[in-house]
């Protein structure tokens, strides 16, 4: 018993344990049920009584060495696999779990009226949210002191800068550089100075729309239109369109979708009548074409402007357009999988 107890001993002394695999094996060889400690407890069972007096302490001994050899060695390679921040790379512990973030509802919005009019032919182009007088007001047909400019609260850096009111201004940069045709699209943030509520923000998004050509009529208006309003609320969505005044198109109109009533105890979306006004739009003023230097007797165009935010709201179901921007977790993890 003696000679096979110490060859054990020196055995499991001399087992090198760099590894979770050697660890294993170490384990195989000498703990498991069928492993060489265990062996000599069997043999232990056969022996006289005055024998196993004489072993029995000797062989728990024996046993608690080899169990904390062992232990000893798996904290030392626990103890290796930490990384910087002390974590260990223990094999039996739990994994780490990361978080997959998720796009933001009012992006995928945005994203999805992109790619319907880029699917018409439509480019995206975009442009800064810090802008001068000149693209967002003067250039667009809004001259000094003209009353339109109050329709759209400002946020002024100073007399000549300011937060874009609206993505027209996209517009002009574009036709700006001269290269006919255009037919883009310019989503993007926008920013007004009106009191914050559950229907407004001092900021929202817009996707403008822009095609100039040869021969461009208010009949391509409609269609391109009519066809984005298929493809993102349904083939059988009705519209209408309204007259309207923008100084930057000549005529000018605003095109509203028919949702019926249903949801006015909630949303109080379309004020009672059904209808909810989604963009405004109309034939570029030759005046605005003058402005960027393209010639009026060749080209022609039309421009739209679609509000983003309400749409969101319509779609997901959403009340207050605030909680689109608050950050809270619990709101934007709702949308995980967009
Ligand atoms: N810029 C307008 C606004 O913010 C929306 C708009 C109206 C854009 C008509 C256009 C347009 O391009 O043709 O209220």
């Amino acid at each position: 018993m003696r000679e096979k107890i110490d060859t054990i001993l020196q055995e499991s002394k001399s087992f090198e344990i760099k590894s979770t695999t050697d660890l294993e094996n170490f384990r195989l060889k000498f703990l498991v049920k069928k492993g060489l400690v265990n062996q000599l407890f069997q043999e232990f069972k056969s022996l006289d009584s005055e024998e196993k007096k004489k072993w029995g302490k000797e062989l728990n001994i024996f046993k608690n060495s080899i169990e904390s050899f062992f232990n000893e060695a798996q904290n030392e390679l626990n103890k290796n696999t930490t990384d910087s921040e002390g974590r260990s790379e223990n094999s039996f512990l739990p994994g780490y779990y990361n978080e997959l973030g998720s796009r933001h509802p009012i992006s995928f919005v945005m994203e999805e009226m992109s790619q319907i009019f880029e699917r018409l032919g439509f480019s995206v182009a975009t442009g800064p949210e810090v802008e001068d007088d000149w693209h967002n007001f003067s250039a667009l047909n809004f001259p000094s002191n003209h009353p339109a400019r109050d329709m759209q609260d400002t946020f002024f850096v100073d007399e000549d800068i300011a937060l874009r009111t609206h993505t027209s201004s996209v517009q002009v940069r574009l036709m700006e550089k001269g290269e006919l045709p255009i037919r883009s699209i310019m989503p993007g943030r926008v920013y007004r100075n009106e009191a914050i509520s559950a229907r407004s923000n001092c900021f929202f998004h817009q996707v403008e729309g822009l095609y100039i050509d040869k021969g461009v009529s208010f009949a391509d208006l409609k269609q391109t239109l009519y066809n984005f309003v298929q493809e993102f609320f349904g083939a059988n969505t009705k519209v209408r369109f309204r007259a309207s005044y923008f100084p930057f198109t000549e005529p000018s109109a605003e095109m509203d979708i028919y949702l019926g009533t249903e949801t006015e105890s909630d949303y109080k979306l379309t004020k009672g009548t059904g209808w909810l006004e989604i963009l405004g739009c109309g034939m570029v003023d030759p005046n605005v074409l003058e402005n960027c230097k393209i010639d009026t007797k060749e080209y022609s165009g039309f421009a739209f402007g679609l509000g983003v935010d309400r749409i969101a709201m319509l779609k997901y179901g959403v009340k207050d357009l605030r909680t689109f921007f608050n950050n809270d977790k619990r709101f934007l993890d709702q949308f995980a999988g967009l």
